[in-house]
């Protein structure tokens, strides 16, 4: 991994010799009907990028098929239809299987300083069971290094290491000015949710190079995961009043406010309906954010159809305000 260049400061020409991870690997017979090309979808912790190899031997092919990580010899060129960058590789061999984690994006946050973030959200929590009941969670030393690498979503927001934390502090976040507005709101049982609400995604994802679900992920999900969690640790707390472990559950179990978005139960106390709304607005801006992100280079005017919005997106705002900031001072 020494000198590595990551994917996205790749330019034309480029000599490589770097491990990748192989998310598609395809094999396309050629019309000759003996010739087979292989046609991948490499990945680093910064990106996505196309690869071809040209004429592979059976034997290739079977050793490719084994393959997860790969180091990858090659250049980088551009493809001859559409005009984009891709690899042209050279030799392809397997690669050692020890970093999984290198091939995942991060947080551009620092994530010890979320940490302190959360850390600081706890330390103002008064309520004495619901501070036991954080305790219990963010004092597991386990758990808390999982939490630390969880991602947020496997593609929608905050879709990288360190997601969930930062998802979680953002929720907290909006949580405050929502208490600050509508003091009729607990702060206490409001911010202890906001903390919690998606603690079951630590077991909901695994980082194998992409970011996957978990089988009890799929099979389970993390608000019904994330409410067992919490009633396992209720049980361990003395005296734990049973209406308020009620109110909690039933805060995390219908924080995503509709059945259709996987909640069992419609927020029907005050504190459930804020978090909602807070969770909504940070998923939804944050996933626009870094839909932006991925379109800044591509020259767009609209984003393709995005399915969670039902709308494509207008790209060109940033350059509109900007502009007519510049011409007005002009
Ligand atoms: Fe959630
Ligand atoms: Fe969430």
């Amino acid at each position: 991994m020494k000198n590595r260049k990551r994917i996205v400061d790749l330019v034309l020409g480029d000599k490589i010799r770097q491990t990748f991870f192989i998310k598609e690997a395809e094999f396309r017979l050629r019309r000759d009907g003996k010739t087979v090309d292989g046609f991948f979808k490499l990945t680093d912790s910064s990106g996505e990028i196309e690869a071809v190899y040209w004429d592979l031997s059976e034997q290739k092919i079977a050793q490719i098929e084994k393959m997860e990580l790969a180091q990858i010899e090659g250049q980088v060129s551009k493809k001859r239809s559409g005009g984009q960058m891709q690899i042209s590789i050279k030799t392809i061999e397997h690669a050692p299987e020890s970093t999984w984690e290198d091939f995942i994006p991060s947080t551009s946050f620092d994530i010890e300083q979320i940490m302190q973030g959360i850390d600081d959200k706890i330390a103002s929590i008064t309520h004495p069971h619901l501070k036991a009941l954080l305790d219990s969670f963010f004092k597991d030393a386990v758990l808390l290094e999982k939490f630390k690498k969880s991602p947020a979503a496997k593609k929608l927001h905050q879709a990288y290491r360190g997601g969930l934390a930062e998802h979680t502090l953002n929720v907290c976040q909006i949580c405050e000015t929502i208490c600050q507005i509508y003091p009729q709101i607990s702060r206490d049982f409001l911010i202890s949710a906001a903390l919690l609400h998606d603690i079951g995604k630590v077991e909901e994802y695994q980082l194998r190079g992409i970011i996957d679900h978990t089988d009890k992920g799929k099979l389970i999900g993390h608000i019904i995961m994330g409410a067992e969690m919490i009633e396992e640790k209720i049980k361990l707390i003395k005296d734990f009043p049973e209406d308020l472990a009620m109110m909690f559950k039933h805060t995390i179990l219908s924080h995503h406010g509709k059945l259709e978005f996987g909640s069992p139960k419609l927020p029907s106390i005050l504190p459930a309906l804020a978090l909602f709304y807070a969770d909504d607005t940070d998923a939804k801006l944050n996933g626009l954010v870094c839909l932006k992100e991925e379109n800044k280079y591509l020259d767009k005017k609209w984003s393709d159809w995005i399915w969670w919005l039902e709308r494509p997106i207008f790209l060109a705002e940033d350059n509109i305000i900007k502009e007519s900031g510049n011409r007005s001072e002009e």
